[in-house]
């Protein structure tokens, strides 16, 4: 799910830059391969206190090709990441013409990586800054509609159906989602491409002979035909739905790859998504912070849902031992969500004149939290963590805000305040340890740490 989030950057001169970090002179060797993370080709040299065997060992992890002595010799890089923590140093290119690109190997080098992006001339050189001007993330959006004609009617007032439009919705039981739902927020809260179900779909399966087996297949579909997930999974895109789809014809857990259907048991965890306790979601439950074990599909009955995929995974063969310790397949949902933070650097945090300071960047959500807070990522129950002591929010058409413009508890002309919903800002506690996290947008931050309060 990883690369499919729609991100958006754009990078403007103007910016505050941070100091590259002095790399060491002694070249010890370099690395040709495919970046496993940017899907690009890059080179990677080793610096300082490498030894030869251990260069040699690193660039074997990505299956390229070592060169001993010499660096890299770059041409239409997208930028270079220095990695300084340790005394053996490295710098990766990477390369490509594609300046969408920049923004994304930014936050996996500086995020993901712990380095330091200094972008080529092609990503807005040395004076870019991290800002999200245009289709940010949008929020869920709660709807209602009137039954169609014939429809039983809605459970909610003048018997309307209601529910939230966006990723984890779900309508009423046994109504479907797509009938009078736009998918937009689905499709722009997470983008839709196709993918081909997995090899078993098409061969003959000996189960779906079962009534009783087709009867526990259709309750399934019917629950997925509730739930937002169908934009992208049914016949509502041309491909009949990305590795799955509850309209294609034949078995539905045929078409699932076992990660998926891992999700879809529980064993692998989807915390990390976000979602809506059932009781603000039409009695649908899907896994979250409290109910972890559940299924990646809401349900109604969470663990009828767990136990149809349950009993595809063991008739595969699988078990839960075969997951453990695996990538749960969400990319930076699951890395932020786990994110802590290390102490501020430089100015980054809050003056004594309450004065917020932060990285190069413009931020759309500037959050101040309890140090012991967990890192704020996706709506709609992942975004306000327990401890956030403070939030500031630029509307979703509204213009950015830059470092050093911003004081705590203070809310400027066009923004809002999220947090605290009533009542008074709290006033920092002087010599205390707060947790600031500013973000260009949903997943895409700019200054996660530390500081005490002065
Ligand atoms: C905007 C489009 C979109 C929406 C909406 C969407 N998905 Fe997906 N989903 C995808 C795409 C694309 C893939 C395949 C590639 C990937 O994993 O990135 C996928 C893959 C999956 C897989 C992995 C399947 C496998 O076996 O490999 C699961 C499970 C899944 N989605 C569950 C859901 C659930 C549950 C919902 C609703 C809460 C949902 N999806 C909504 C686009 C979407």
């Amino acid at each position: 799910m990883s690369r499919s989030f729609l991100w958006c950057f754009v990078w403007l001169a103007g910016c505050t830059a941070s100091k590259a970090p002095e790399l060491s002179a002694r070249v010890v060797g370099h690395c040709e391969y495919l970046g496993p993370n940017s899907e690009l080709p890059e080179c990677k040299d080793y610096l300082g206190e490498w030894t030869k065997a251990q260069a040699e060992a690193d660039c074997a992890t990505n299956a390229g090709a070592f060169t001993e002595t010499t660096a890299c010799s770059p041409a239409g890089e997208l930028g270079v990441c220095l990695l300084a923590k340790s005394a053996a140093q490295s710098r990766i290119f990477i390369f490509s013409s594609d300046t969408s690109q920049c923004g994304l190997n930014r936050t996996g080098c500086e995020f993901f990586g712990g380095g330091f992006w200094e972008p080529a001339a092609q990503c807005g050189g040395a004076a870019d800054e991290l800002v999200v001007l245009e289709n940010p993330f949008p929020m869920p959006r709660r709807v209602c509609r009137d039954p169609k004609p014939g429809e039983a009617p809605g459970q909610s007032a003048n018997g309307q159906i209601c529910f939230w439009e966006g990723m984890h919705g779900a309508t009423e039981e046994g109504r479907e989602y797509i009938d009078g739902a736009s998918c937009d927020l689905a499709m722009r809260q997470r983008a839709y491409a196709p993918a081909p179900p997995n090899g078993r779909w098409g061969q003959p399966d000996s189960r779906r002979e079962n009534p009783t087996y087709l009867a526990e297949e259709t309750w399934v579909k019917s629950q997925v035909r509730s739930q937002s997930c169908t934009c992208c999974h049914s016949n509502a895109v041309p491909s009949g739905g990305a590795v799955f789809g509850v309209d294609r014809e034949g078995s539905f857990s045929n078409q699932f790859n076992d990660l998926g259907l891992a999700q879809a048991a529980g064993w692998v965890n989807s915390v990390a998504l976000g979602g809506w306790p059932g009781a603000l979601n039409n009695g649908f439950q899907k896994s979250d912070l409290e109910h972890p074990d559940h299924s990646i599909f809401m349900s109604t009955q969470p663990e009828r849902m767990k136990r149809f995929f349950e009993e595809e995974l063991t008739y595969r063969g699988l078990s839960r031992a075969d997951f453990e310790g695996k990538p749960d397949g969400f990319g930076p949902l699951t890395e932020q969500l786990n994110f802590r933070p290390a102490a501020c650097e430089g100015s980054e945090g809050v003056s004594a004149e309450g004065l917020i300071t932060w990285g190069r960047g413009r931020a759309r959500y500037v959050y101040v939290l309890e140090a012991s807070a967990r890192s704020p990522t996706v709506p709609p129950n992942l975004d306000l963590p327990e401890g956030t002591v403070w939030r500031l929010d630029v509307p979703e058409s509204g213009t950015p805000v830059g470092s050093g413009t911003v004081r705590y508890g203070v809310v400027p002309e066009g923004l809002s305040q999220r947090s605290p919903e009533l009542g008074a800002v709290m006033p920092l506690v002087s010599g205390r340890q707060y947790y600031l996290a500013v973000m260009a947008d949903v997943l895409v931050p700019i200054t996660r740490c530390l500081f005490t309060a002065p």
